[in-house]
Formats: C-alpha cells, structure tokens, sequence
C-alpha cells in the first residue's frame, strides 16, 4: 500500500493490500496497453479540436502519450499493481510525466467506455489475424488436395472402412469447414468493429463530443447508438468465442483423423520429424504431440466461452466489476486458437500419405456396395441386391480371402445377373470415379472443386 488513487478523493483510508491484489488486472490487461494508448490520443484530438479541453493541452496530452507507449513498447515501462488496470496505470504515468493537464484526458470518458473501446481494438486486430492463418489452412489443405488426387482411401462410417474417396476429397472436406469458420469471423467482425466510446460510464456524456471523428481515427466502422448496450453487452465477444470454439473442434477432429491415420497399424501417412516428438522411454515411438495438444487444448476455449456466458447471465444493466473478467478468456481463446491453427497448417503441409497402403485399404469390402450396386442397375430390387452380396462376402470370409480375389464363375454362383464387366468394380479408383454427382468424390467432380478454390483463394 499505496499509490494515490486516481479515484481516492472520498475516501479516508488506503485500500487493503488484500483488495488491491485480488482487484488488479494489470497483471493480464496490460496486453490492452497499445490499444488503450490509441484510444486515448484519439479522444484527446477530438477534446481539443471540440474545444472541450484547450487545443495545447490536447497536444500535451497526445506527445505524453507517445512517449509513454515508446517506454512500454521498449519495456522500460513500470506497472503497478495498486494503481489496478491498464488503463489507470497509463494515466497516471501521463500525469507524472506531463504533470496536472493531463488530468484532463479523461473528461468526457469513463473507464466502463474506455476499456471496451480498448478491448474492440484489440479483437478487431486478433480477429484479422485469425483470419489470415485461416487462409494460410486452407491454401495449405488445396495445394495437399492437388497433390492427392490420385491416391484412393477408404472413407469411414463407424470408424469401418465404408466406401473408397479420392484423399484430396477429405483435404478438400476440410477447407469447406475452415472456410466457414472464416466467414464466421468474418462476419462477427461487423458486430465487433464498433466503436462505444463516448458512452460515458453508462448514460452517455454531457459534453460536446464528436465521437464521428474518433470513429474515423480509431478506424470503427459504425458508432454504438445506446450508451447501456455499448458499455455492457459484451455478446459480439461471446459470439467471438464461439466461433473459436466451433474452429477449434474442427481443428481438433482433424487431428484425431490424423493421430490415428499416424497409428502403426493405420499407417497412412508420415508426419515429418521435426513435428513429432520422441519418447524419453520407448525408442521405436514418434508421437504426434502437436495434434494431441491441438485435441487436448479445445478444452480450454469451450471453457473459455462458458466463462464469458456465465459472466453476463446474471448482470444487472449497465456495467458491472464481473465485467473485468472478460479479458482472460479471450486472451486464452486467441493464443490457443492462432497457436492450433498454424499447427494443422504446419502438419498439413509436411504431411506424407502412404498411397500404397491408404490404396490397398481402400479395396477389398469396402467395395461391396458397389457390387450391389451394379445387381441393382441390372434390374434387382437393393434389398435383394444387398443380400446377393451379403452372401458373397460372408463366403470369402469364411475362406480368408478378399474380395478381389472372386473369379466371374464364383460371381455367377450367387446371381447370373454378373458379367464380366462385374470385375471392373474390384477396382477402387473405378468405384471412386463413379460418384459424379456434384460434390461427390469421382476425379472429375474433385478436379471441379479443386478450381473452384483455386480461383476463390488466388492461387
Ligand atoms: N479494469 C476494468 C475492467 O476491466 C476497467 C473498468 C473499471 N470500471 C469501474 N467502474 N471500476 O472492466
């Protein structure tokens, strides 16, 4: 204990040491330095220019400020628990260095508009830059798409070999689902890039504010319209982080294709060394850390979303001390986030796919339904269609073999519907390039949609 507080005038005894630790959040918002310093150089312009503070007051103010955000900037700036936040530590930093006037940056302002004008900065800023590394994925999931048109797969229900895909088919499956996560963001940056100061602590300002022009200079598209919503609500961040919650799971469903696609007995693709770790026991291992962590670490945003839902639920209208609590949440959220991301572009990227083995799995039963298929276009209704091969493949079973195996007499034997033109279907590039419906997985169909986002991503 204790600085002056910036607030202390009524009061008549310093803050327990208890209170001033446990309601710090220097030790988390002082991420919101830089934005918070750009919030308050432009509120300080529009004072000066309103006429609302003296024009070289303003002008103080705004070469104090700079000052200030080169120290923090070259580290050399002190933070101080018992001054709070962020936002406190800066002012009063610019009072010692400029010394009375600038007490007079915070006409006109409260700290409930200060720190979401902050916090909007920001998440606009990290939600630019969620989405370019989404852009970085996906041109990494096209050009490893291109790579693999011709290499067939097995494509699972059930975790059972199902039907054969083309692999560039799966890659390409994913870019649809990163794509939307970006549209997602993309499309909250609207709600996000708002600008609420001016809004006072919660009723508005009494003052001649032109918050136009600081909407201009912070680069805001739009102006909040109710001064209650635009220091409480905090919805477009919940939004924010349930988007990164819905990415993550993404991320993390792929990492388990690819953890197990990584497994001895899979062995359909190689991760390269230098993004596998070993084992500090078991030699022969080489462990896809990265993909487990990316999996491991979706944990944390959900957490971090129900955080910030829990936050607001129960908040009685405008701004409440729970509302401080907003911050870890999104800093976890966009650490994590950024951090997976350019971990699956990473793996995506260096990723090797065993074609001989994904192509030998890729045959066998998983071509029944084809040969189904093929009774039905012969005139046999499916359900019986269905049993004839049901039939066959219980019968090679029995006797260990697979389904390529079958010679046309033994076809004959369970339907005289089969013909020669039966054994092309024991092929699975064949079975693959028979789905030509549109988003369906036959050569041509992959080839269509592989243009199709090459000329939407520039590539
Ligand atoms: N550190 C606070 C926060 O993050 C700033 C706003 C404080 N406002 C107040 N009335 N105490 O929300």
């Amino acid at each position: 204990m204790s600085e002056k507080k910036l607030w202390g005038g009524r009061f008549s005894e310093g803050t327990d040491e208890f209170v001033e630790e446990f309601t710090e959040s220097i030790s988390f918002d002082k991420n919101l330095a830089l934005y918070d310093i750009k919030g308050s150089i432009a509120h300080a312009k529009m004072l000066g220019k309103q006429g609302i503070i003296p024009q070289e007051d303003a002008e103080k103010i705004i070469k104090g400020l700079e000052e200030i955000k080169k120290e923090i900037e070259e580290g050399k700036f002190q933070w101080k628990k018992e001054l709070e936040d962020v936002h406190m530590n800066i002012e009063k930093a610019l009072i010692e260095k400029i010394g009375n006037v600038g007490g007079k940056l915070h006409t006109g302002r409260s700290r409930n508009d200060q720190v979401i004008t902050a916090f909007r900065l920001y998440l606009k800023e990290e939600t630019n830059n969620i989405i370019q590394l989404l852009r970085q994925l996906k041109k990494a999931l096209l050009k490893k798409a291109e790579e693999t048109v011709d290499i067939v797969m097995p494509a699972y229900t059930h975790l059972q070999r199902a039907q054969p895909i083309r692999l560039a088919h799966y890659f390409l499956a994913y870019l649809e689902m990163y794509n939307r996560d970006q549209e997602r963001f993309k499309d909250n940056l609207k709600r996000i890039d708002q600008l609420p100061l001016g809004s006072g602590a919660l009723a508005g300002v009494d003052f001649p504010l032109d918050r136009e022009f600081v909407a201009k200079e912070l680069g805001f598209s739009e102006i909040m319209r109710n001064s209650l919503d635009a220091t409480a609500s905090r919805d477009a961040i919940i939004e924010f982080l349930s988007n990164a919650a819905v990415c993550m799971a993404n991320l993390s469903r792929q990492s388990e294709d690819f953890i197990i696609w990584n497994s001895a007995e899979f062995s359909f693709v190689e991760l390269p060394d230098k993004l596998t770790t070993g084992s500090s026991i078991m030699p022969q291992k080489k462990n896809p850390d990265v993909l487990e962590l990316i999996r491991g670490k979706v944990g944390r945003v959900y957490g971090d979303l129900v955080a910030l839902l829990t936050i607001v639920k129960g908040l009685p209208m405008a701004y409440n001390r729970d509302l401080q609590e907003d911050k870890e949440p999104v800093f976890n959220a966009v650490k994590t986030l950024k951090g997976s991301i350019i971990g699956m572009t990473k793996i995506v990227e260096g990723l090797k796919p065993r074609k001989d083995i994904m192509e030998k799995a890729a045959g066998g039963f998983a071509l029944a339904t084809d040969l189904a298929n093929y009774l039905v276009r012969k005139g046999l209704p499916f359900r019986q269609a269905h049993h004839v091969v049901g039939q066959i493949v219980g019968y090679l079973t029995q006797q260990g073999k697979e389904l390529e195996s079958i010679t046309l007499e033994e076809l004959k034997k369970f339907s005289s519907l089969f013909e020669e033109d039966a054994l092309n279907i024991l092929n699975p590039y064949y079975v693959a390039d028979a789905r030509k419906t549109f988003g369906g997985t036959a050569k041509e169909r992959v080839l269509e949609q592989i243009n199709y986002w090459k000329e939407k991503l520039g590539v």
